[in-house]
Parts: structure tokens; sequence; C-alpha cells
């Protein structure tokens, strides 16, 4: 066998398994464009986006989409399409990373990961001690979807306890949720609703996919029934953890997951 093919299947490791292009990883550069989402950046770390950030239409975003992990179009459009009205521009196609740093518009406060805007202007990027508050929830190898609900609640009730601005809105709430809900299906297992800590660490931590830990995208398409239901169970262990701590109404959590405009 040829030597060069044998070295980019070492090079290339896992992921390459189910992806017909063997990907390179570079951290971004000063310049390129980036975004609050880390899975979206580390497409463009991997080059299933351009490096760049910039000027992704649909085809783009979605193909980066289903190469990387697996999420079927409809689901992906449905995420591209809200992610365009963030675009300042009429009738805008295509959109940049920094785009989705909007604030309110798909990001929000209480991110498991990024500062709320009223405390940074830097509300997109990855902030060690926000993650070290989130991942005190996971102490175990395998994060479930009740500790994966506690820490996006102790997010929420950081934000609302400190942040004199804070706002999860009628977009904001379910974004959240849906996002919680999306790393448990992308990065975990779609049944028993578990996701092994170091992946997930991994994607916040080098905003690159945990091919070197083992991790392969799913082998059947992720769809927003997947979406949903993860999401429902999100909320369900959300309210569960309320009502334990004697709070019966909270209207934020009980609203359907993907009723918002947006991830
Ligand atoms: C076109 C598709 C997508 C768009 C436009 C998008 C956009 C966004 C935006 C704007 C945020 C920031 C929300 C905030 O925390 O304030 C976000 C967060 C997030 N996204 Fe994405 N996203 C997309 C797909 C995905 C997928 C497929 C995953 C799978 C793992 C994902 C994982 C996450 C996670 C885990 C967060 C939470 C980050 C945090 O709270 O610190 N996203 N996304
Ligand atoms: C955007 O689209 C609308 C409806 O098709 C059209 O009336 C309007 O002129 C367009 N605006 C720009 C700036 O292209
Ligand atoms: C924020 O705190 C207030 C007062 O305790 C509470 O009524 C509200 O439901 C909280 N908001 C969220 C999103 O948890
Ligand atoms: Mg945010």
């Amino acid at each position: 066998m040829n030597t060069v093919l044998v070295a980019t299947i070492a090079v290339a490791g896992l992921c390459s398994a189910y992806s017909e292009v063997a990907r390179d990883w570079k951290p971004s550069d000063l310049g390129d464009s980036r975004s609050p989402c880390p899975l979206l950046n580390a497409l463009a770390n991997h080059g299933y986006l351009p490096h760049g950030g910039r000027d992704l239409d649909r085809d783009t975003v979605l193909g980066a989409l289903e190469d990387a992990v697996n999420l079927d179009r409809p689901l992906s459009d449905f995420f591209f399409q809200a992610a365009l009205s963030t675009v300042p521009l009429a009738n805008a196609t295509q959109l940049s990373l920094h785009h989705l740093n909007q604030h309110n518009a798909i990001e929000h406060d209480a991110s498991l990961s990024r500062p709320d805007a009223f405390f940074s202007s830097h509300q997109d990027v990855f902030d060690p001690s926000i993650f070290a508050e989130t991942r005190a929830h996971w102490p175990d190898p395998v994060i479930s979807v009740r500790q994966a609900a506690a820490a996006r609640l102790g997010r929420v009730q950081t934000s609302n306890r400190t942040n004199p601005a804070f706002e999860l809105n009628r977009a904001g709430a379910p974004a959240s949720v849906a996002e919680t809900a999306v790393y448990l299906i992308a990065f975990g297992d779609v049944e028993a609703g578990t996701v092994r800590r170091e992946y997930v660490e991994y994607l916040f931590e080098n905003e690159r996919l945990p091919c070197e830990l083992g991790w392969e995208k799913s082998k059947f398409v992720l769809t927003q029934k997947h979406l949903e239901a993860m999401s429902g169970r999100v909320v369900a262990e959300t309210n569960s953890l309320l009502n334990g701590a004697g709070i019966r109404d909270v209207t934020t959590v009980s609203q359907s997951p993907l009723s918002g405009d947006e991830l």
C-alpha cells in the first residue's frame, strides 16, 4: 500500500471512518470570523466550513452539518434560516459566523461557556471560568440528561441572580434547551440520553471534534424528531429539579422546546 495513503489514514483518525474527506484542524487565525456556537467554530477550524468563517451560503452550511455530525437537511435548514436573520442586510443569502453574536437574536444569556452580553461584549468567546461552573454539574465520566439539565439550569439561575439585564426571551429559552439537547444527540447516545463528558469538554475547550478521543459521527441521520425528544427530556428533568427545590410554576421551561424561532 502506498505510504502516503497509510499516513493519511493514520493522521485522519476515527472521524474519517464516516466522512468522505479526512479533515485537517487548525485554530482560528486573527481576523477569522467565529461565533458563540462551539460546533460551528469547530467546523470552521476543521475546514468543513471555510476556515475564515465568512460568506457561508445554505449549501455550505447544510453540507458541513451533514458531513460532520449527520444532521438532516430540514433541521439544518431551520437553523440556517434563523441564522440568516442575524445578518444586517435585507434578503441575505449568506452569513458570516460573527453575525451570530447579535444579542437576543439567537445568542442569549446564561450560556454554558460564554459570558452574558451585560458582562462582556465577547459573549461569543469561550470563557473557562463560566465553563467551570457548567462542568461542576458533571461529576462522572458520562453525563446524564439530568446532569446536562442541571448544568443549564445552574447557569440560568446564576445569570438571573447576578445579571441585572438578564433575559431569556421566547427565542432564547427554547434555544438554550435545544443547545443542551443537541450536544447530547450529536456526541452521545440518542436513546440512553448520555454523552461522554470528555467529548463535550473537548468540543467546548478546543472547538474541535473529539475524533482523537474515539468519537464518531452518528451512523444515522439526526432529525428534528431526535432533537425535540431530547429537548423534552431536558425540560422534564429541569422541571423535576425545580420541583425538588419547591418551585412549581416555571413558564420559561415548560414551553415547547422548539417553539422559538431558532436554535
Ligand atoms: C446552522 C446551525 C447552527 C447555528 C446557526 C447555531 C448557532 C448557535 C448560536 C448563535 C449559539 C449561541 C447561543 C448562546 O449560547 O448564547 C449556539 C450555541 C450552541 N450551539 Fe450551535 N448552532 C448550530 C448548530 C449546532 C449544532 C449542530 C450543535 C451540535 C452540537 C450545536 C451546539 C451548540 C452548543 C452546545 C451551544 C451552547 C454554547 C454555550 O452555551 O456556551 N450548534 N449555537
Ligand atoms: C428583498 O425582497 C423583497 C421581497 O422579495 C423585495 O421586495 C425587496 O426589494 C428586496 N430587498 C432587497 C434589498 O433586495
Ligand atoms: C428569574 O428569577 C425570578 C425571581 O426569582 C423568577 O420569577 C424567574 O422565573 C426566573 N427566570 C428564569 C428564566 O428562571
Ligand atoms: Mg450567549
